[in-house]
């Protein structure tokens, strides 16, 4: 009896346990949801920068990205009017145009183009030859090792996946599906008098509230952007600022008539340093 009414006792007190234990699985589990869904949805808002000298780096790779034509550390690297940020929308917390979030976790990645396997700041120096149309800076330099602290703690949180086929990163612009459309210039030509010239003007050659998007101040032709169905993908999700809206045939046109202009031609020799730059020691002596 004695027993038995222990045994209830303790039943009861496992039932109490075990609606506790469920409540907290339940808390626990929405709270684990939303953080995965908040992780994978949203850029980072309210960012935390880490301790000490390392978010002082992030900070400093932050302001690079974002200035990166008059940045002390960066300036003299750059060949154009352009920043990262110009083409990584919200120095590249956008969920989309040109993403750095969860970017690091890809990386070494194969590079068709480079034939090598290639590590991020790699990554981060080719687009200074290419996009920025300027000199690849050291690696180890203090402008590559802040860019690459500042991209590594965007993706902070994203498991490793390094990528065996392309430098992309888990968030990269989608490519677009053509399906056998063919660009017209001539339509580009009308559709970016009506969409995109007040900003980036009529002449290309950009404004206050716009970058250059042709001409010696803009990308060359050795960027990604040089590419029509690359263009078209990034203006699909990027432009025009604020109103992404084109159709997949209207980015298409318009890509195509940017692209059709002069901008500087890319030579490989003319963007690498002499070789006692190409490489640095990168630590303390
Ligand atoms: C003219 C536009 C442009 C500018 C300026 C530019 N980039 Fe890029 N960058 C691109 C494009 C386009 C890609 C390919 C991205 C994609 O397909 O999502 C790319 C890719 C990258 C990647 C690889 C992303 C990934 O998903 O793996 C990194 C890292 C990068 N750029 C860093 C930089 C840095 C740092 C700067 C400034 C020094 C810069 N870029 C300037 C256009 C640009
Ligand atoms: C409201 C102003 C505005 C409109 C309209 C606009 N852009 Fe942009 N565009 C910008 C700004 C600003 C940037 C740079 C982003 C940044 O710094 O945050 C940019 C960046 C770009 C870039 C990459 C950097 C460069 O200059 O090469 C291209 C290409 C571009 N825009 C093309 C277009 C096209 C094509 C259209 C029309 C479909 C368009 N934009 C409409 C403001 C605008």
């Amino acid at each position: 009896m004695q027993r038995h009414r222990n045994n209830k006792i303790a039943k009861q007190l496992w039932k109490g346990r075990k609606t506790r234990v469920a409540r907290v699985l339940f808390v626990l589990a929405t709270g684990a949801i939303t953080f995965v869904a908040t992780q994978a949805n949203e850029p980072k808002a309210k960012p935390k920068y880490p301790l000490g000298e390392l978010g002082k780096v992030v900070r400093i790779g932050e302001e690079i990205v974002t200035r990166t034509a008059e940045h002390h550390l960066s300036k003299q690297y750059v060949g154009n009017s352009l920043n990262c940020t110009s083409c990584h929308l919200d120095s590249g917390r956008h969920m989309q145009a040109g993403s750095f979030l969860g970017t690091a976790a890809a990386y070494p990645a194969w590079s068709p183009r480079e034939e090598r396997v290639i590590t991020l700041e790699d990554r981060i120096l080719n687009c200074f030859m290419r996009s920025q149309n300027g000199i690849r800076p050291p690696k180890g330099s203090r402008v590559s090792v802040a860019i690459a602290t500042y991209i590594t703690w965007l993706s902070e949180g994203s498991s490793i996946q390094m990528n065996s086929e392309k430098p992309l990163g888990p968030n990269h612009t989608p490519a677009l599906d053509f399906n056998g459309m063919k660009p017209d210039l001539e339509r580009g030509a009308n559709l970016y008098a009506n969409r995109c010239a007040d900003c980036h003007r009529k002449d290309g050659m950009g404004s206050d509230d716009g970058p250059p998007v042709w001409g010696d101040q803009s990308y060359n032709d050795g960027a990604g952007l040089s590419r029509i169905p690359k263009l078209a993908s990034w203006l699909k999700v990027a432009m025009p600022l604020d109103d992404a809206t084109l159709s997949t045939q209207e980015a298409l046109d318009i890509a195509a008539f940017v692209n059709s202009h002069k901008r500087p031609k890319f030579v490989l020799s003319e963007h690498l340093p002499d070789d006692v730059k190409l490489g640095e020691y990168n630590g303390k002596r």
